[in-house]
């Protein structure tokens, strides 16, 4: 088998997006449009890939950041054609190379697969059908039905306008043929540009035949030139997304509306409720149920586990048979061990929690280690924090926290201690013991209340 190139060309300048960020950086499912080009480029395990970008594209390059791709500058936008020619110093001499475009974000890799085996002459074409064709290459065809010209839009004549058969850009070219291709075209057109299209006529006239294959879909084809268009992708990747999903045995109370910006793994008998948002890696257990309007972003949640409404994840691992929220904030580093309960309005950070611990109603736990067994009462607080250094907070086994209870770090609760409500405690307690810290109560006799004056 010769060897393959992918080329993605990705210079235009996406004056339509009205943004600073370079268009092919736009994120589509949580990852710049050009990276998820390249990882379906990468799923065809080319000998190399090129990335044609644009002046002033270092932006790209960095973003990017991918020792694996070649990069080939085109300072000016001329054109499609010009655009692939800047890459051809990098192009094997024999082999064959597929162009991809960089703005061209959900082309599947089985249609990509396909567009290869078709090439089998050294090129082919990826077409579609459209019912409005304006603003795309139309795909001349001779009497036989073979493909012998493209015609850009604004080149067409009348006859040529009523064609609905487009080019959809991605093609494949022979290596060995394309320098005298690229070298021969010119920009007499409507645009002045080096159109890519014209090279198969060249091709034709060389007695190379080209092959279309037709997409499975259409916004396997569809471009990103603006907001909107982007936002339609973005919706169209993510109903292909929950559709993997459902049909993989994962239930969705609505396939419309879940967004997952990275990938989900999950086991059986897992259920999502509507508006959640699933960020970077996130794993889900047997039997993980997850209430409405949830953010994971990159948590490994065990079997059996359910997370209420409204609940915050953020780099945290949970274990099995939880239940956290609703309401519930879990930031960085939170470990939680099997069977506990996290509750509405608490924060856990960069803090160990033991089996079967409950911490259920407004607390903050802080840079904690909690061992099992834990109750900590309501609106408690691990004051981790003296306004320079942070401190740990050390609750062992069966530790009883009284509600209203500020822990000022570093501090040891022994196991088995019972802390009473609303106790500031700065030293240690001792196991199996009340601690309490807080003013004595005072009842003043004969205290009136003040009455109005009026
Ligand atoms: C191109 C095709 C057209 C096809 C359409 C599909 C040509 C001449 N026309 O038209 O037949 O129907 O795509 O969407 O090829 N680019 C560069 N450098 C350039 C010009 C473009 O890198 O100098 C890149 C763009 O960033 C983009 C891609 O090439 O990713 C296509 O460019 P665009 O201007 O969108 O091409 P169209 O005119 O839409
Ligand atoms: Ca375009």
């Amino acid at each position: 088998m010769d060897s393959l190139s992918v080329v993605i060309l990705a210079a235009g300048k996406g004056k339509r997006m009205y943004s600073a960020l370079p268009k092919v950086l736009h994120p589509i499912g949580g990852q710049p449009m050009l990276a998820r080009v390249i990882a379906t480029a990468r799923q065809l395990q080319p000998a190399k890939i090129v990335v044609v970008y644009g002046h002033g594209g270092e932006q790209v390059r960095e973003q990017i950041a991918d020792p694996d791709i070649e990069w080939a500058l085109q300072e000016q936008q001329l054109g499609t054609g010009h655009a692939l020619k800047m890459a051809l110093p990098q192009l094997p001499e024999v082999g064959r190379s597929l162009v991809l475009y960089g703005d061209v974000p959900l082309t599947t890799v089985e249609t990509l697969q396909r567009l290869l085996a078709a090439a089998d002459g050294g090129m082919s074409l990826l077409t579609d059908v459209l019912a409005d064709a304006s603003g795309y290459g139309r795909i001349v065809r001779d009497d036989a039905g073979r493909i012998v010209a493209i015609v850009e839009d604004k080149d067409c004549d009348a006859a040529q306008k009523a064609i609905r058969e487009i080019n959809t850009g991605m093609l494949v070219l022979p290596n060995d043929k394309l320098a005298g291709w690229l070298h021969a075209l010119r920009n007499g057109n409507a645009q002045g540009e080096y159109y890519l299209t014209d090279v198969i006529a060249l091709a034709v006239a060389d007695g190379v035949a080209v092959p279309g294959v037709a997409v499975t879909s259409s916004w396997e084809a569809a471009g990103v030139n603006n907001k909107l268009q982007l936002a339609e992708l973005e919706r169209q990747l993510q109903l292909n997304q929950a559709r993997a999903l459902l049909t993989a045995g994962v239930t969705l109370a609505d396939p419309a509306r879940i967004d997952i910006r990275g990938r989900l793994e999950h086991g059986q008998d897992v259920s999502i409720d509507v508006g959640c948002v699933f960020e970077g890696q996130v794993s889900l257990g047997d039997n993980v149920q997850i209430g409405a309007y949830c953010v994971l972003n990159n948590v490994s949640v065990a079997s059996g586990t359910r997370i209420a409404a409204y609940s915050h994840l953020e780099q945290a691992v949970v274990g099995a048979d939880c239940r956290i929220g609703p309401y519930a904030r879990l930031r960085p580093g939170a470990a939680l061990a099997d069977q506990v309960h996290i509750g509405n309005f608490v924060e856990v950070k960069n803090s160990k929690v033991g089996l079967g611990s409950k911490v259920n109603h407004l607390s903050y736990i802080g840079d904690a280690d909690i061992g099992s067994k834990v109750n900590v009462g309501a609106g408690s607080v691990t004051c981790n924090y003296d306004g320079v250094n942070k401190y740990r907070t050390v609750i062992r086994d069966h530790v009883f926290v009284g509600s209203g209870s500020m822990l000022v770090a570093p501090v040891v609760l022994e196991t088995g201690a019972t802390i009473g409500a609303g106790s500031v405690i700065s030293k240690n307690a001792p196991a199996e013991q009340l601690t309490v810290a807080r003013a004595r109560q005072l009842t003043v006799a004969g205290w009136q209340r003040p009455k109005k004056s009026s």
